[in-house]
């Protein structure tokens, strides 16, 4: 996962093994993957926090990215009634994706993400309601 993560996102600070080692041991964690992508969540509160997806980008356009955000929400939807997350507005594939799969923006945070560059770019705030 560090690997894959790395990878997807170039120009963010790196997240470490240790960083998905934590994650993994969180039982409010849900992890959905494929063999080239994976997407994390956590459910707190009838709600799961989609903490991040990232695919391969050797693997990228394949159907990765919506498989492992649909599976996530299907192992979740027990307990969660609604996921949201926070994407780059500057992401296009990614805006895209959540879009396609129904997410409606509910909040822009201004110059929330640093990239490696110095730059600032706003993150916006989707949500979506799943059905039981
Ligand atoms: C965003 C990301 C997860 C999408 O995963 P993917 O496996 O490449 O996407 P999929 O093949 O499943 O495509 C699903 C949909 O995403 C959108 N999409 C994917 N790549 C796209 C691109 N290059 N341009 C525009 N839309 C794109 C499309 O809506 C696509 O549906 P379609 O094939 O019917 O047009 C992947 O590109 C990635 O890891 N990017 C870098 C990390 C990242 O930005 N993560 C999300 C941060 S919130």
């Amino acid at each position: 996962m560090a690997r894959i993560h790395a990878a997807a996102f170039p120009n963010r600070r790196v997240w470490r093994m240790e960083d998905f080692q934590d994650f993994l041991n969180d039982p409010y964690v849900t992890l959905a993957a494929t063999d080239h992508g994976f997407a994390l969540g956590k459910t707190v509160a009838q709600e799961v926090e989609i903490l991040t997806v990232a695919v391969d980008p050797a693997h990228q356009g394949q159907g990765h990215g919506r498989q492992v955000v649909q599976d996530l929400l299907k192992f979740t939807k027990t307990a969660a009634n609604a996921a949201f997350l926070e994407v780059s507005a500057e992401n296009g594939p990614a805006m895209a994706l959540y879009l396609q799969l129904g997410f409606v923006e509910v909040g822009r945070r201004k110059g929330y993400y640093a990239t490696t560059s110095g730059a600032r770019e706003d993150a916006l705030v989707l949500r979506l309601g799943v059905s039981q």
